[in-house]
C-alpha cells in the first residue's frame, strides 16, 4: 500500500534520504583476530551482527554526516539556499563543544542557518526529525537538514566482549520541508529517567559501558505498544504499515517487536546484519538504504521507532519519499 497523504491536517514531509558508511568492513573474525575473546556464532545468533563498518583513524563524524548530508540534499531537490535549519543528532562527538551542526552547514555552503545537536542516544534521530517538522509547522525554518552521524568506534572498550562487538560508525540523514498533505505522522515519544544509567558512555574511562540484560528487558518488553500508538496516532492500522524500520540494536530485539506489534505486510529492517549498532544513525540509515534498494515505495508508510540511552524511545509513522 502506498498513500498519498496520512489522514490529519496538512503538515511535512521527507523529502530526501541519504546514508553513508565507512568504507572498512570489520567482520566478526577480524574482532577475534584483533584479540576480542568472542565467536562468530555467538555474535550472529545473540545480537546478528556478521560486520559492520569503523571509519578511518582521521575520519571524524563531520565527515560522515557530510556525505550523507550532500546525498540527501541531492535527492529532495532543496537548495543549500532554502535550508533554515540544521540538526545533527549524535552521541559520540569528541568534543562537547563546538557542535556538529554549525561545522557541517559551514561545509555544505549552507548560509546561517539555526545549527544545533541532538543527543538522545540511539533514539536521536526520531527527536531530530521531530524538532525539524516542529519548525516547519511553526514558520521558523522553510526547510530542515536532519542527518545522525555516530564515529562508536572511538568510544569502545575492547576488552568489554559484550559491547565492543555491538557497535559501528555511520550516517543517515533527511531532508524535512512543508507538504500540502501530511507525510510524517505524530510522534510518541518518552523516557524512562528510573534506568538513566543503563546505557552510558563513562565518565572516567570515556568509554562505552551499558547493562545489556536489562535494556533488552525493557525494549523488547516496553517498545511494542509504542510502536502501535504511532500507528494508532497516525489513523493507521499495523497492517497498513509497509516497512518497519525501529533502532538497530539487536536483531533479537527487531524480530520481536515486529511480532509484538504484528505487522503482516511490513518488511523488516534488519540493516543491523551488515552495519552494526550505529545508534542515532541506525534509523535514517537503514531507511534510506532500503528506498535507494526500491525496498520501500514512495508514499509506503513506514513505521519508525527509536530508543536507547535515556532511556528514551520515540516513535512515528512517516510516509517514504
Ligand atoms: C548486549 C547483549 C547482546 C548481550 O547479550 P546477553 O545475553 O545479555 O549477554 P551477557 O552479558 O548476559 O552474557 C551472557 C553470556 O554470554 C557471554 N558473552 C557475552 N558477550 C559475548 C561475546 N561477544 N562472545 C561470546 N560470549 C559472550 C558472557 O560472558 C556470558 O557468559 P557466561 O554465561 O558463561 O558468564 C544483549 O544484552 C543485548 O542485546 N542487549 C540490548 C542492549 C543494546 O543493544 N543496547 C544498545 C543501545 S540501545
Amino acid at each position: 500500500m502506498t498513500l498519498a497523504a496520512l489522514p490529519g491536517p496538512p503538515g511535512t514531509r521527507i523529502l530526501g534520504l541519504g546514508h553513508y558508511r565507512p568504507g572498512n568492513v570489520v567482520t566478526n573474525h577480524d574482532l577475534i583476530a584483533r584479540g576480542v575473546d568472542t565467536d562468530d556464532e555467538w555474535i550472529k545468533s545473540r545480537v546478528g551482527i556478521a560486520e559492520r563498518r569503523w571509519a578511518d583513524p582521521d575520519e571524524s563524524v563531520v565527515d560522515m554526516a557530510e556525505q550523507a548530508a550532500s546525498k540527501a540534499l541531492a535527492a529532495s531537490g532543496v537548495s543549500t539556499d532554502d535550508i533554515d535549519l540544521v540538526l545533527v543528532a549524535t552521541c559520540t562527538m569528541v568534543t562537547q563543544i563546538p557542535a556538529a551542526a554549525p561545522e557541517l552547514a559551514s561545509r555544505l555552503g549552507i548560509h546561517a542557518p539555526g545549527a544545533y545537536d541532538v543527543n538522545s542516544g540511539c533514539s536521536g534521530f526520531v527527536y531530530a526529525l521531530n524538532a525539524a517538522s516542529a519548525a516547519v509547522l511553526t514558520g521558523q525554518a522553510r526547510n530542515v537538514l536532519v542527518v545522525a552521524a555516530e564515529r562508536f568506534s572511538g568510544w569502545l572498550d575492547m576488552t568489554d566482549r559484550s559491547t565492543c562487538i555491538i557497535l559501528g560508525d555511520g550516517a543517515g540523514a533527511a531532508v524535512v520541508g512543508p507538504s500540502d498533505t501530511a507525510g510524517l505522522g505524530p510522534v510518541v515519544w518518552g523516557s524512562d529517567g528510573a534506568q538513566f544509567d543503563t546505557v552510558a558512555i563513562d565518565a572516567e574511562s570515556r568509554l562505552f559501558r551499558q547493562e545489556g540484560q536489562a535494556v533488552y528487558r525493557w525494549a523488547t518488553g516496553e517498545m511494542a505498544p509504542i510502536g502501535i500508538e504511532a500507528c494508532k496516532r497516525a489513523g493507521l492500522e499495523p497492517s497498513d504499515i509497509v516497512a518497519f524500520v525501529p533502532h538497530q540494536a539487536n536483531l533479537r530485539i527487531i524480530d520481536a517487536l515486529a511480532r509484538r506489534i504484528n505487522l503482516p505486510n511490513a518488511i523488516i529492517a534488519r540493516d543491523i546484519v551488515t552495519s552494526g549498532n550505529t545508534s542515532a544513525a541506525t534509523i535514517p540509515l537503514a531507511l534510506s538504504r532500503m528506498v535507494e534498494a526500491g525496498e520501500i515505495p514512495s508514499g509506503a508508510p513506514v513505521l519508525l521507532l527509536g530508543f536507547g540511552s535515556g532511556l528514551a524511545y520515540a516513535a512515528q509513522v512517516v510516509l517514504a519519499p
